[in-house]
């Protein structure tokens, strides 16, 4: 509810802007906001269809290799021998007529992401720091009975789960990568997402391609996928692009959901509860005006037809 009330005007760095301005990218100024809050209710009532048809994920496993779609990626120019050859288990090479089984068996699951490091040593100790490298080892170490039972979405994600190894593209914008991403780990983290597309950030940044708005790592960071229930961890997230924000300001309910919530977190629950009861008494305000709306012109014509009537006595 705190996002009705903050009203933060300057929440862009100045250099950001003048950039942005200079490219006439920057849609600023009062009528850009206006129209741009128009266009944007247009678009959530267009719904959430179209949207899902404009998120392509980055590109489905299996085992044909499409050597267009190949070619024309990232890493389109190397031999295939340059990533593979080490796909083994039990001792054993990919591909091994011995063990179909290992033919069968999930992709990612098998392939050593160690490789990947020797070429983007960032991306891979920020992936080791954060949640999902932490949730990774924890399930291997479990039984690997254990985690075999669990659902796809309770596995944690390698990079093959968030990037095609084949069909990764680079040079990618801003908005394309940041609505793939949505889709990508909104596989996993559904109501997340859910809630992510009806906050402004994912209707400005999904629905409208504004690349100022947040997708989903701007907030947690694409590696690291920090958890930010810690208020302060939340804050400097915000302050990134909200440079005036305070504690008060990061407090904004940005996922107002329940789901995988712990029993302990009274205060979110609380603060979902209060919004859905915001949530309830606005739509039924809505019904009400809408209702005395309509029933007023009903009472006024039949009043007109009535006068009418009258006069022809
Ligand atoms: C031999 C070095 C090498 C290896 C190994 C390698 N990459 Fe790359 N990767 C590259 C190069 C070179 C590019 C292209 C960068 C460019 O064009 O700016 C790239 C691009 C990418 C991109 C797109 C980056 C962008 O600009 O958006 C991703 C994602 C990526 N690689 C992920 C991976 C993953 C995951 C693995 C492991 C399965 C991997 N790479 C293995 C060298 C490598
Ligand atoms: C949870 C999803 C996720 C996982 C897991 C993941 N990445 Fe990424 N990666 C992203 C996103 C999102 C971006 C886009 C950049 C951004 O948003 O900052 C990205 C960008 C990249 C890039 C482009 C360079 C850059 O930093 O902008 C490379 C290279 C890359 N990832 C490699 C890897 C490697 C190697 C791994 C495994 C250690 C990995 N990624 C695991 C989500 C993921
Ligand atoms: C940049 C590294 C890279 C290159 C180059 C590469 N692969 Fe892969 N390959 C992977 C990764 C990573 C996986 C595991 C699944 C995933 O993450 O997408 C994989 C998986 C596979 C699989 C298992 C099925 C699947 O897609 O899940 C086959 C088959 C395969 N690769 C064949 C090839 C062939 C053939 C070439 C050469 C044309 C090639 N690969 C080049 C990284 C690479
Ligand atoms: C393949 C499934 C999968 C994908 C894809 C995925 N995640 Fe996760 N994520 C997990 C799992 C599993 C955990 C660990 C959950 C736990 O410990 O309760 C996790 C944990 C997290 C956490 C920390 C939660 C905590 O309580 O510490 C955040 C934040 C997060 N993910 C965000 C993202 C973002 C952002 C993306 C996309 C860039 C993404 N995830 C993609 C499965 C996934
Ligand atoms: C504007 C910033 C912002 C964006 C964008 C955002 N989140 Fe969050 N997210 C938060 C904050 C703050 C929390 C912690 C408070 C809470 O639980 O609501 C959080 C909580 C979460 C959690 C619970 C785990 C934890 O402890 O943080 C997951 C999982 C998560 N977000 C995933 C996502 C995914 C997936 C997306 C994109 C679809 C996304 N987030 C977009 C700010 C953001
Ligand atoms: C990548 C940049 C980015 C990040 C990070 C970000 N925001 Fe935003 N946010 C925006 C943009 C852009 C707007 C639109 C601002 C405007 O038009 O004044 C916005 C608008 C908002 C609004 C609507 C009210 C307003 O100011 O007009 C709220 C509330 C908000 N953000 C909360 C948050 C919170 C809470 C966080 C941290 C958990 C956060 N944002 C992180 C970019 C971001």
């Amino acid at each position: 509810m705190k996002a009705l009330m903050v009203k933060s005007k300057k929440w862009l760095p100045e250099q950001k802007c003048c950039r942005l301005r200079q490219s006439n990218e920057c849609y600023g100024g009062r009528i850009g906001r206006r129209l741009l809050f128009c266009l944007m209710l247009f678009s959530a009532l267009l719904g959430s269809q179209c949207l899902e048809a404009a998120i392509t994920p980055d590109g489905q496993p299996g085992w044909f290799v499409d050597m267009g779609r190949f070619a024309a990626s990232a890493h389109g120019t190397f031999s295939c021998e340059q990533c593979h050859g080490n796909m083994k288990r039990g001792g054993t090479m990919h591909p091994d007529s011995e063990n179909p089984a290992f033919l069968k068996a999930y992709a990612n699951r098998e392939y050593n992401y160690q490789r990947c490091q020797s070429c983007h040593k960032p991306s891979y100790e920020q992936y080791l720091e954060g949640a999902h490298a932490k949730a990774l080892m924890k399930q291997q170490t479990d039984s690997a009975a254990e985690s075999h039972k669990l659902p796809k979405s309770k596995k944690a994600p390698t990079c093959g789960n968030c990037h095609s190894g084949h069909y990764t593209r680079a040079h990618l914008s801003r908005v394309e990568i940041g609505r793939q991403m949505v889709s990508v780990c909104g596989t996993c983290h559904p109501a997340q997402a859910a809630t992510y597309l009806d906050n402004y950030h994912g209707k400005a940044a999904v629905n409208l391609g504004d690349k100022n708005a947040a997708f989903c790592t701007d907030c947690h960071g694409a590696h690291h996928c920090f958890s930010l229930k810690d208020k302060k961890t939340a804050l400097a997230a915000c302050q990134r692009c909200h440079p005036e924000a305070t504690e008060g300001f990061a407090q904004v309910v940005i996922h107002p959901t329940i789901q995988d919530l712990p029993e302990n977190d009274t205060e979110k629950r609380a603060h979902v509860a209060l919004i859905r009861v915001v949530t309830l008494l606005m739509a039924i305000m809505v019904i009400l005006v809408v209702g005395f709306f309509y029933g007023h012109s009903f009472v006024w014509i039949l009043r007109e037809l009535h006068e009418k009537l009258r006069k022809h006595k």
